[in-house]
């Protein structure tokens, strides 16, 4: 049943909400994951592709995900079950979120944890005088040591717990306000230095020039499921601080800035982190482990290094910090929902939970059986499998359920209503529904079509 309304808490501040939206999308996914993505695609029309999947795709889902938790004031499993019914199979759209969040967080705790282990190395002095040719090789022995992969693993979710565990507005709201400004701040202080390196012209020329031979439609697939990752869209965690909203609130206008926000965030990331690699002769398609290397090899040559490497890594844990937090939001108000359990207890036990189950993704850089072992065997160990069952397939399918739902299934007055209420964008009524019928639904099928090899 739908919670009722005066009891569900609040947003403090309609800033407050796009803060922590807005924390919520930008995390690693933005500075971590969309550079060694593009860098694997080849650069160029990868990023054309990623621009056209956030404005015609995820933008439309974000604003139906948001106004789905608004309208229902209920977490996604709630909210299925007052919108569709408490035996509709819709409800299993709820299902999906809640198994997306606790899979996902728990290898997204493990590059958040490798952001510790940097911030602890800049905080501790460990980086400064090393030079570009010693830092470089730091990643790889972090990456293979089982030890520091499970303790900053651990440390990073008790974090997250210890925040969720204070609650919406206490918790994730004052947070969020402090260090989103803070974050932007730092990374134009990088992107100020990488416009003066020599790399600057390539790199430029790499993200926005137009390679059409590096087209693979598989980069499309990747494209789509990085919109949905980057956004946080199609795991229920927009439609969890949504519920959190007044009625009165802005969903549309709060979706463009949210989705605005956090592809200038994604871009800028990548000016500043391809013209360094560039410049010091390393490969794009490094792979995962690129935002840890080349920053660093930056970071090294300038004065200050472990003032500012200690700003990075801090702040690249706080954004980290905020999006996670949305993950585990996701999860816990499933069982104060649902289960009517007190939030305190709801958030260890999830938070333990998900701990648990992110060790084994904390093992798979080394040679163990979830590492590579697992390679030899399935051709993936077990972070990246879950990472691309996660990002290429769940999230798409959580946003393709979305715009179905909501263009096809929900109650077309009730719809209209929520989104002319509080907009001021109230024309584009119809051209979001237009494209929530035919070609959200048709995009993420195609790609889904391409990736099992049918098309
Ligand atoms: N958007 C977050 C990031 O870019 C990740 C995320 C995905 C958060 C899905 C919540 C839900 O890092």
């Amino acid at each position: 049943m739908e919670a009722p309304v005066s009891k569900r808490s609040h947003w403090g501040s309609r800033i407050g909400f796009i803060l922590a939206a807005a924390g919520s999308a930008v995390g690693l996914g933005n500075i971590w994951k969309f550079p060694y993505v593009t860098g694997e695609n080849g650069g160029g029309i990868f990023v054309l592709i990623y621009l056209a999947c956030v404005l015609l795709v995820g933008l439309p889902v974000m604003i139906a995900e948001i106004l789905i938790g608004r309208s229902t004031q209920n977490s996604p499993v709630g909210a299925f079950k007052s919108l569709a019914g408490p035996r509709s199979p819709w409800v299993g759209m709820g299902w999906l979120s809640v198994l997306s969040s606790f899979v996902l967080l728990s290898f997204y705790s493990v590059v958040a944890g490798w952001s510790l282990h940097y911030a602890w190395l800049s905080i501790s002095g460990q980086l400064a005088g090393l030079g570009p040719d010693n830092v470089a090789p730091l990643f790889g022995s972090l990456h293979a040591s089982a030890g520091a992969n499970l303790f900053w693993h651990l440390v990073f979710m008790g974090l997250t717990i210890a925040v969720i565990y204070g609650g919406v507005s206490k918790g994730v709201e004052r947070w969020s306000r402090i260090l989103m400004p803070a974050l932007l701040i730092m990374m134009l202080v990088l992107l100020i230095n990488s416009l003066t390196l020599d790399g600057f012209g390539k790199a430029f020329q790499f993200l926005f020039g137009f390679h059409q031979d590096k087209f693979t439609a598989g980069g499309a697939l990747e494209a789509l499921g990085q919109a949905f990752f980057s956004l946080s869209l199609g795991m229920g965690a927009m439609l969890t601080y949504g519920s959190y909203l007044r009625r009165r609130d802005d969903v549309v206008g709060a979706s463009v800035t949210i989705s605005a926000l956090d592809t200038c965030i994604a871009l800028v990331a990548s000016l500043m982190l391809f013209p360094i690699i560039f410049s010091y002769g390393m490969e794009p398609a490094a792979g995962p482990g690129l935002v840890f290397i080349s920053v660093p090899i930056a970071l090294s040559q300038m004065p200050g290094t472990t003032f500012l490497a200690t700003l990075f890594f801090g702040l690249l844990v706080f954004a980290a910090l905020t999006s996670a937090i949305s993950m585990l939001e996701v999860a816990t108000s499933y069982f104060i929902d649902q289960r009517g359990w007190k939030r305190h207890r709801a958030a260890v036990a999830a938070g333990l939970a998900i701990a648990v189950l992110g060790l084994p993704a904390a093992l798979s850089g080394g040679t163990g059986l979830f590492g590579s072992g697992m390679e030899g065997l399935v051709g993936k160990n077990w972070f990246d499998s879950l990472d691309y069952l996660v990002t290429n397939w769940m999230l798409p399918l959580g946003g393709l359920g979305i715009a179905l739902f909501t263009a096809w299934r929900m109650d077309r007055r009730l719809r209209q209503e929520e989104f002319l209420s509080g907009s001021r964008l109230r024309l584009f009524y119809q051209g979001w529904v237009f494209l929530l019928k035919f070609p959200v639904p048709v995009a993420i099928l195609l790609v889904f079509l391409h990736a099992v090899g049918l098309l």
